[in-house]
C-alpha cells in the first residue's frame, strides 16, 4: 500500500501565516505540520510516499523532506497541484504514483495520537472498498460527518455530509483515509461542490453506494490545524505527547512538566 499526503491548497484560513509559507510547513510545537502526516505514515509502515501540494512555496518542501531519508521514508515523490480545487482533485494527481495499489490518504493538517498501523493492516485484507476513521467530536459543523441508519451512532452508515449545519452525529471522517485504486475512477465521475472544490465527501458516499466501506473509530486523540484554534490545540496535543513524530534532541528541556520534548 502507498501514501499520499495532500498538502495543497491557499490555507486562507491561516493569513497572513500563509501569504508567506505554505500552511503545512508552519510549526506545531517543535515540528513543522508536514512532519506529523509523514511520521504518521512511517510509524504505519507505509513508507512509499508522495506529497501533494501547490502554491508559491512549493519548492520549500524539497528543502525540507529532501528525499525523506531522515524521516523514514523509503521513496518520496511530489506532485504540485494547481489552483485549489479540493480535496479528491489533489488527491487525482497521485495516481500514476500509486499505479494500481491501494493507498492511504493523509491531509496533511492532521494530527493524530495513536498508530494507524492495525488499520492499514485490517484495509490490506479487506479485499477491495474503503475504510474510514471517524473520531467523536465537540464541533461536527467543522468536519465531513456521519449520518448513521436508524440513527444509531456506531452501526450502518446511510450516509456522510459536508460541514453540515445541523449535524446528525457527533463523529467525523478523521483526514485519514484508506481507498482501493477505483478511487482514480470515481475522483474522475465528480462535480464541484457549492464550494467548488472536488469533494472527499463525495468519493466516500460514492464507496457507501457501492456497500464496500468499512469504519472504524479511532482510538487517541485527533485534530486538525487549520485555523488558529486548532493550530494551538494541534500544538497543546503535542506537547502532551504521544503523536506520530520525529524524535526530538534528547538533550533538549521539555516545554513544561509533562511534555514529552
Ligand atoms: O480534517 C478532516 C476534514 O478535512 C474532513 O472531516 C472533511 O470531510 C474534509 O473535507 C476536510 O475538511 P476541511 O475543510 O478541514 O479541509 P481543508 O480545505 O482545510 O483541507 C484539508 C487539507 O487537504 C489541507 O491541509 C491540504 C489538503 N488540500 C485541500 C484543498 C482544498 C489539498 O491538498 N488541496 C486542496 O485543493
Amino acid at each position: 500500500m502507498k501514501g499520499v499526503i495532500l498538502a495543497g491548497g491557499l490555507g486562507s484560513r491561516l493569513r497572513p501565516l500563509t501569504l508567506v509559507t505554505n500552511k503545512h510547513l508552519l510549526p506545531v510545537y517543535d515540528q513543522p505540520m508536514i512532519y506529523y502526516p509523514v511520521k504518521c505514515l512511517v510509524n504505519a509502515g507505509i513508507t512509499d510516499i508522495i506529497v501533494v501540494t501547490g502554491g508559491e512555496h512549493a519548492g520549500d518542501f524539497l528543502k525540507l523532506l529532501k528525499n525523506g531519508k531522515h524521516l523514514g521514508v523509503r521513496h518520496l515523490e511530489y506532485a504540485y497541484q494547481e489552483g485549489e480545487g479540493g480535496i479528491a482533485d489533489a488527491l487525482k494527481l497521485a495516481e500514476e504514483f500509486a499505479d494500481g495499489e491501494k493507498v492511504c490518504v493523509v491531509l496533511g493538517d492532521n494530527i493524530i495520537e495513536k498508530n494507524i498501523r492495525r488499520a492499514a493492516g485490517d484495509f490490506f485484507t479487506q479485499r477491495s472498498g474503503a475504510k474510514l476513521l471517524l473520531k467523536e467530536v465537540p464541533d461536527p459543523q467543522r468536519f465531513g460527518v456521519a449520518k448513521f441508519k436508524d440513527d444509531k451512532p456506531g452501526g450502518p452508515i446511510a450516509e456522510f455530509i459536508e460541514k453540515p449545519q445541523n449535524p446528525p452525529s457527533n463523529l467525523a471522517v478523521i483526514g485519514i483515509y484508506f481507498y482501493d485504486f477505483d478511487v482514480f475512477e470515481i475522483c474522475k465521475t465528480l462535480k464541484p461542490s457549492g464550494r467548488g472544490e472536488l469533494e472527499i465527501t463525495d468519493v466516500n458516499n460514492a464507496y457507501l453506494q457501492r456497500g464496500d466501506l468499512t469504519y472504524d473509530i479511532l482510538d487517541g486523540w485527533w485534530t486538525d490545524a487549520g485555523t488558529f484554534d486548532s493550530l494551538i490545540r494541534a500544538a497543546n496535543l503535542v506537547t502532551e505527547g504521544g503523536a506520530n513524530r520525529v524524535d526530538p534532541d534528547p538533550a533538549r528541556k521539555p516545554a513544561r512538566q509533562g511534555a514529552t520534548a
